[in-house]
């Protein structure tokens, strides 16, 4: 549990502030589009003077949603403020409910199954004393939408009351008027009600065709099939039908599959990585090329490195330089990108910035040097929605010299987390102009364990595994967990937290890693699962979802004792602690630059626009719960973008300047009242940052990182350490929200 001095203290410092940004976020937002957008300019002057009335009116406010917000911005789109509505006979009573993130290493804070996790505060004002109502106080309950199973959060008066947390999908909060303010069940009348903001979650049931972008099917096929074929039917999930109307439409943009007009058997066959243990100074052959991969009882014609999905796993001591020789054997232009490393920036792999990209058949000579030890990864920098996407992606472990940088384990392997989406006849065509998927990403419906649909690992009894984990998906966010097993955390992207800690599942969105050691109890066959609690946005609710990524084999003799017994401790990483101190006085710091994270809406049509101007956004977005829609909507249908409200600027506009060694705290704001608004995990190349915190709740376990995600109605500070010159770019590293445009270069000198 958060100290309450702290949390309060953190609260008056920086709510002001924080409060003051989301709304001139929403209001820049608006304002911007009503430029562009004429037919949504009603709707846009109510949100704006709905905010402009509540910044008036709020500004000592104590809280990101106030009672000076109601009625208005409180009872909106907001994934975090609802209003308590008072009963009849106490209308003077006044009351707003608000979800604040709970602290999580992972920025995210989930329950092994995927609810979310909020910390609950109840500001409340006007109601009368208890005993006017033949009351000994008033107490405030969580229950689920039928008022069923009431769970006292406390007792609550006028004022801000801090609760407990809840862990719940969509729920009630009522407060009633007890004889007994102890009582730990409900007998008492109601005085105020009020449901969650994620039941207002938007049912897309209604969306008229004519609306959508995509093109009717027929004529076009055959002007497609010299390429990928026809587009087939986009694979639904059982539970999310397919809207009205949509069936007959398809992408503004032709299918393509790799290896059109190749023979799938004369392509060799994908083999399984190799470890390649490298020494300052050598060099590694690096070809991508074109493979024949089994699943199931299909083949497919994909991509992989020196024929090897993942690639490589290269192995290398901290601070050593390798060369890797590059040669592009695709159809198509490409580039490799070291994730992660905070290398010289000609060799950083992002064409249009750092070099052209290398054309088939062409080469590239990359120098890459590992200042910082952790995992790291290397992927294509063009149309990652689709290289990367066909197994283009390997994994850099950079050793320490120190041999207890991370402490016993018994051993250590290295795991890549992707889903494709394969259909009933082959693998889902991409879209050959621009990415399709624009919308959310591209969720596939395949689960993957370094390339394998049903991976599994042997251990035996208690045994201490080490897991190296990267999540190389395009879109999905996973959240992971292992049945029968204990997980605890040691490191995340660029290192090790300050303080290991017990986990019950592991929150990674695309590029981000974790380094876990796994515990593993009795003999068994174990699921590795990833839980969620899916988003149907054609019925409007949740749905708690298995999904099984591969399985752990326990069985044999018990393991050795030693790095079992290290598994209980729960490490300080003094070193760390101390490398965060320099940086320490600049947690303080005012915000130097902000970046808004949202979607243009020039290219939108009216129709589509108008279902997406209403309703709830969930804060994270686990699954796909629009699949045809998001299909059909393809980079030349939506730009997303990184604006800057300084200055106005988006994405590739930008010119921010820093030096080296310059520190900055940079606001990253992802407004829920943007068009439709989705969780992004931002990346910048070749840096590190640490997360400070998000919607005003600080971080207390700090790791330095390179990608973070930031969900929908939320505002994520963090401290940029400029180390490392150059042209770097920042986007958001869903591949499809990157090949629509979400990205920006940071220069430093
Ligand atoms: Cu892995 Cu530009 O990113
Ligand atoms: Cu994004």
């Amino acid at each position: 549990m958060r100290d309450a001095a702290v949390f309060e203290c953190h609260w008056i410092c920086d709510h002001d502030d924080l409060a003051r940004v989301n709304r001139e976020a929403t209001v820049g937002a608006a304002r911007q589009s009503g430029r562009r957008q004429s037919r949504a300019i009603g709707l846009e002057v109510v949100v704006v003077a709905l905010c402009v009335a509540g910044c008036a009116s709020s500004s000592s406010a104590q809280s990101l949603c106030t009672l000076a917000d109601l009625p208005g911005t409180a009872v909106g789109p907001e994934p975090w403020c609802a209003e308590l509505v008072p009963v009849p006979d106490l209308r003077s009573a006044r009351a707003v409910l608000e979800l604040r993130p709970a602290a999580s290493p992972f920025g995210v804070a989930v329950m092994r199954d995927g609810r979310h996790v909020h910390d609950v505060v109840v500001t409340i004002e006007g109601l009368p004393q208890a005993a006017t109502l033949g009351a000994g106080g008033y107490v405030a309950w969580v229950t689920d939408l039928t008022l069923a199973d009431a769970e006292r959060l406390g007792s609550v008066s006028n004022g801000r009351n801090v609760l407990g947390r809840v862990m719940r999908n969509q729920f009630r909060v009522l407060v009633t008027a007890e004889p007994d303010v102890d009582a730990p069940t409900r007998t008492g009348r109601i005085v105020l009600r009020g449901t969650s903001p994620s039941v207002k979650l938007l049912a897309h049931r209604d969306v008229a065709a004519a609306g959508m972008p995509g093109v009717a099917t027929g004529a076009g096929d055959h002007a497609h099939a010299d390429h990928g074929g026809v587009w087939p039917l986009h694979p639904m999930d059982s539970g999310m039908p397919m809207l009205p109307g949509m069936a007959g439409l398809e992408p503004g943009v032709a299918p393509w599959r790799p290896g059109a007009g190749v023979d799938i058997d004369a392509l060799p066959a994908v083999r399984a990585r190799t470890v390649v243990r490298m020494s300052d100074g050598d060099t590694l052959r690096l070809v991508a090329g074109l493979v024949r991969k089994r699943i199931g009882a299909r083949r497919f014609a994909m991509y992989a490195f020196n024929g090897q999905q993942p690639g490589p796993l290269i192995d290398v001591a901290q601070r050593s330089r390798i060369v890797v020789e590059f040669e592009n054997r695709l159809e198509q232009p490409s580039a490799v990108h070291w994730h992660g490393v905070r290398l010289d920036n000609r060799f950083d792999g992002a064409p249009g910035v750092t070099q052209e990209p290398v054309p088939p058949g062409g080469r590239f000579t990359y120098e890459v040097h590992f200042p910082d030890a952790g995992l790291y990864w290397y992927h294509p920098h063009v149309r990652e929605d689709i290289q990367q996407d066909l197994g283009l992606y390997g994994n850099m472990r950079v050793r320490a010299p120190d041999s207890d940088w991370l402490g016993p384990v018994h051993r250590d392997e290295v795991v890549m987390l992707d889903d494709l989406l394969v259909t009933e006849t082959g693998l889902m065509p991409w879209g050959r102009e621009a990415p399709t998927h624009a919308l959310m990403g591209r969720f596939g419906n395949v689960f993957l364990i370094n390339g394998e649909p049903d991976w599994t690992l042997r251990a035996a009894p208690g045994e201490v595994v080490r897991l190296w984990l990267t999540n190389v998906s395009s879109t999905r966010i996973y959240n992971l967990s292992i049945e029968g097993a204990r997980l605890k955390l040691v490191g995340g992207d660029i290192g090790r937290y300050e303080r290991e800690s017990f986990v019950e599942s592991v929150v990674l969105a695309p590029a981000e890693r974790a380094i876990i050691d796994v515990r593993f109890a009795g003999p068994g066959r174990h699921a590795i699962t990833n839980r969620v609690q899916s988003v149907s946005h054609m019925l409007g609710s949740y749905t708690a979802t298995v999904d099984t990524l591969g399985a752990v084999e326990v069985r044999g003799s018990a393991a050795a004792a030693g790095p079992g017994e290290a598994f209980e401790i729960l490490r300080v990483r003094d070193d760390v602690v101390r490398g965060f101190d320099a940086f320490r006085p600049a947690f303080a710091r005012p915000v130097d630059h902000e970046l808004i994270l949202g979607m243009d809406t020039e290219r939108l049509s009216g129709a589509l626009l108008s279902t997406m101007l209403l309703g709830y956004a969930p804060p994270v977005d686990w699954n796909d719960g629009m699949p045809m829609m998001n299909w059909l909507m393809t980079a030349n249908d939506v730009r997303w973008t990184l604006r800057d409200p300084a200055t106005g600027r988006e994405n590739m506009e930008i010119d921010w300047q820093f030096r080296v060694g310059d520190v900055v705290k940079l606001r990253l704001n992802n407004p829920a009242t943007a068009f439709h608004p989705m969780s992004h995990p931002v990346h910048i190349h070749g840096q590190r940052f640490v997360v400070l915190s998000r919607n005003g709740t600080p971080n207390d376990n700090l790791v330095w990182k390179d990608t973070v995600v930031v969900g929908v109605g939320e505002t994520v500070d963090i401290l940029l350490e400029l180390s490392n010159p150059g042209r770097w770019m920042v986007h958001c590293h869903i591949a499809e929200h990157l090949g629509a445009g979400m990205m920006a270069v940071l220069l430093v000198k």
